[in-house]
């Protein structure tokens, strides 16, 4: 493939390659071992139009350690505050020789529109509240590094559905992959339609405590109050009561199940401390997981040096 720009540009194959990939790259990642040469001579430019912690620094991370060159650019005090369009900005960053684009941006699709103007890769790394692949491929990662496999797992997605560009791309490549996804939250943030329109098989039910014995996998997703009015977020106490993970809903797990939240948390309204510093939590391993997967999706996508 060219671009990464959905979860659902990956057929099983390829995205049993990147995962496969990442756990080659889980060495230099860690930084048992020195970097590799495999990018030399190339440039990854980091284009974020939104904040990020994770994602950016992790993308960053990735690209040194595959020796590219790496140019971070923030919208924040660039000429984008003088009104310049996403596409001149990326004719200008193609000017300066960038072999691949890495961009978060609020406009749902701004990523494929890049990849029409651009001649490098373009890396889907949030776009609105569509979608975030490459959350997806390291939270997949993840569990099939804890629990072994992803074909026949369950995994509960729960929460702020509505909005969120993980779960999205979470359901696509879980059910590419063969795991069984239940959305769990409150029918306001859940729309009827999502889990037909996303994958077949992919399960609704608004009664997390009713899920969780069968779960291998329990994903909190941020509540992005951020992008909601009150109209249908009446209360985070009542938020908390219903759908949040604390202590006794944890024990409802199954002993071997694990609980993951991508970040950033929202400590106390979807997940309790005691929970997400469990040692059933995955959180940090996922950020740690994520240096791994992102090199791997641009050595893929960039050709090592065979490019
Ligand atoms: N999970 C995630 O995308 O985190 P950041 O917003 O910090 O990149």
């Amino acid at each position: 493939i060219r671009h990464l720009l959905s979860g659902a540009d990956l057929d099983a194959d390829t995205a049993t390659q990147i995962l496969d990939t990442a756990e080659e790259m889980a060495a230099v990642a860690g930084r048992e071992v020195k970097k590799l040469p495999a990018l030399r001579g190339r440039t990854v430019v980091n284009l974020f139009y939104e904040d990020s912690t994770r994602t950016r620094i992790s993308f960053e991370a990735a690209a040194k350690r595959l020796s590219a060159d790496v140019i971070n650019f923030s919208a924040k005090g660039s000429s984008v505050a003088k009104g310049e369009s996403l596409k001149d900005t990326a004719l200008t960053l193609q000017a300066m020789g960038a072999d691949a684009v890495v961009v978060r941006h609020p406009a749902s699709g701004a990523p494929h529109r890049l990849a029409d103007w651009v001649d490098g890769s373009v890396v889907n790394a949030g776009d609105g509240t569509h979608e975030h692949p490459t959350q997806a491929l390291l939270d997949a990662y993840t569990m099939r590094s804890r629990l072994g496999r992803l074909a026949g797992l369950s995994v509960a997605v729960v929460g702020d559905v509505l909005h969120s560009r993980v779960a999205r791309s979470n359901v696509l490549l879980l059910s590419t992959l063969g795991a069984k996804v239940t959305l769990v939250g409150p029918p306001t943030l859940i729309p009827v339609d999502i889990a037909a329109a996303l994958a077949p098989g992919t399960g609704v039910c608004y009664d997390l405590d009713t899920v969780l014995p069968s779960s291998d996998v329990v994903m909190m997703l941020r509540v992005q109050r951020e992008r909601m009015s009150d109209s249908y977020f009446p209360s985070a106490r009542e938020y908390a009561r219903r759908y949040g993970l604390d202590g006794p809903r944890m024990a409802r797990l199954p002993e071997h199940a694990i609980v993951m939240h991508p970040g950033p948390m929202n400590r106390g309204m979807e997940i309790t401390p005691e929970v997400a510093d469990s040692s059933r939590s995955t959180i940090v391993e996922q950020v740690a997981n994520g240096v791994s997967v992102r090199m791997a999706v641009l050595y893929l996508l960039l050709g090592g040096n065979n490019r």
